[in-house]
């Protein structure tokens, strides 16, 4: 495996992130219901980095696969507050009613297998733990592939479900207590 490294971005990298998430969610092109990431523009993601953050996996220097984040929660203010302060840096704040949503998380289907996903997860994980947040939130597919299991993996359980295209389940929203 070659070096991975993996840092925090905001709207100046929209179309960064928008290129990698496209490679991330190429596969779902195939499916009956692709993925709603393949119809975002490179200004959605911008207003979306906008709203909290996003990181970018590079291998070696080439750009693999990216994720983005969001503060949700009645103090979800706060943990934006600390983001502008400490950036990535700092010892752990105070716990706050706020937690951190991770959306659109996909590595490139040559680079995958080789814990990078996991790897950016991690990298959300120490930052919303740093900044105080509850719970870091995630929404899986039910199919397309069925990826719940990998997020179980990682530490989340199942909260809940959001019905579309007339599949109950199709997103499930799970949640990792931090
Ligand atoms: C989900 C995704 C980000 C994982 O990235 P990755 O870099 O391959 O993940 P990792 O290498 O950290 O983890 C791979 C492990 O998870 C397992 N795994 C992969 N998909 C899985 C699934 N759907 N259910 C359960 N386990 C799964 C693999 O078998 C592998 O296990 P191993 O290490 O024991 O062999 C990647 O598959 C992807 O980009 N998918 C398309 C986009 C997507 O669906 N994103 C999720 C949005 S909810």
């Amino acid at each position: 495996m070659g070096e991975r490294r993996i840092r925090r971005v905001g709207p100046e990298a929209a179309a960064e992130v928008h290129a990698a998430m496209r490679a991330g969610f190429v596969d779902s092109a195939r499916y009956a219901h692709p993925s709603s990431a393949l119809r975002e523009s490179v200004e959605d993601v911008r207003a979306a980095l906008g709203r909290g953050g996003g990181v970018l996996l590079e291998i070696d220097g080439a750009l693999r696969g990216s994720g983005r984040f969001a503060f949700v929660g009645e103090e979800a203010e706060v943990l934006a507050a600390r983001l502008r302060e400490a950036g990535d840096e700092g010892a752990p704040a105070p716990r706050v009613e706020a937690d951190v949503a991770i959306s659109r998380l996909a590595v490139e289907p040559e680079a995958r297998g080789q814990g990078h996903g996991a790897a950016m997860v991690e990298w959300i994980e120490a930052l919303a733990r740093r900044l105080g947040a509850r719970a870091l939130l995630a929404d899986a597919r039910s199919q397309q592939p069925d990826n719940r299991g990998w997020w179980r993996a990682r530490g989340f359980e199942v909260i809940g479900y959001a019905p579309r295209y007339g599949i109950p389940d199709i997103r499930t929203h799970m949640r990792k207590t931090l």
